[in-house]
């Protein structure tokens, strides 16, 4: 059993909520952080039934001071999994300027701070791994989706610098570009789309996390692009 202890942003449901059980199996002890307490719970109850120990660290991550308290009470962790985003979904030219910087507030700012937190938490130890939650999205363009699209292309530029600033501090840096999870979030951001059984799982996400934390300390893995195997294949 590994007695890590992982960090993980948005664990409230969705990914996140996989993410947390997953790493639950394998041994991490766990803090899970989100805004929703009684979610957080019941994620919480589920993971401990392995047999780790789980923190609940509820936190908005608008918030700087709250980001920096949030890292301070985990203590050292090994790993964070930056996984906590939302969208708002419209065409350009029908798009307002609020909407557009709530979505980089919670998706560039908050993965930001939690990754500048990480950082300085890693190397103040003997290193460890970030993990950030990217999408298709931050590769590829999609119609109704520039502000959402934009964080995430930003969420995976600063995933390059991170890689390259974390390399001498033996501080493994990735992102995970998901095409369509069949959550909540994705019934907002494509309406069209119904058979969410044909959709990638949420599951699948937090096994290429548990695959990246299984790399061996001479390799490392930038980017897994996950993407259904059947056609449509973005999607
Ligand atoms: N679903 C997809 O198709 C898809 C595809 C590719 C990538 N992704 C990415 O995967 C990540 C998880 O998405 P999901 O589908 O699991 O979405 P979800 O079910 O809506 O979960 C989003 C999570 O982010 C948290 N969150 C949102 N705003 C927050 C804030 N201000 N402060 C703290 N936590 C906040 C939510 O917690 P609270 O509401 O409790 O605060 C929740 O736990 C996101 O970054 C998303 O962009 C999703």
């Amino acid at each position: 059993m590994d007695t890590k202890k992982a960090l993980i942003t948005g664990a409230s449901r969705g990914i996140g909520s996989a993410i947390a059980l997953k790493l639950a199996e394998k041994g991490y002890n766990l803090v899970l952080t989100a805004r929703d307490l009684p979610m957080l719970e019941t994620v919480s109850e589920n993971c401990v039934s392995h047999g780790v120990s789980v923190e609940i660290l509820a936190a908005d991550l608008t918030s700087e001071s709250e980001i920096i308290s949030l890292f301070e009470k985990s203590g050292p962790i090994e790993l964070l999994v930056n996984n906590a985003g939302f969208g708002i979904f419209g065409p350009i030219d029908e798009f307002s300027l609020e909407d557009w910087q709530a979505i980089q507030k919670v998706n560039v700012e908050g993965a930001f701070l939690c990754l500048r937190e990480a950082l300085k938490n890693m190397k103040a130890h003997s290193g460890g791994r970030i993990i950030n939650i990217s999408s298709v999205v931050g590769v590829k363009g999609y119609p109704n989706q520039a502000a959402y699209g934009a964080s995430k292309h930003a969420l995976l530029g600063l995933t390059k610098t991170a890689i390259e600033e974390g390399r001498d501090h033996n501080i493994r840096v990735h992102a995970i570009c998901p095409g369509g999870v069949a959550t909540e979030m994705v019934k907002s951001a494509r309406p069209d789309l119904t058979d969410f059984s044909a959709m990638i799982q949420p599951e699948d996400v937090a096994d290429a996390v548990a695959y990246l934390c299984s790399l061996p300390p001479n390799i490392t893995v930038d980017v897994i692009h996950l993407r259904r195997a059947a056609s449509p294949q973005s999607w």
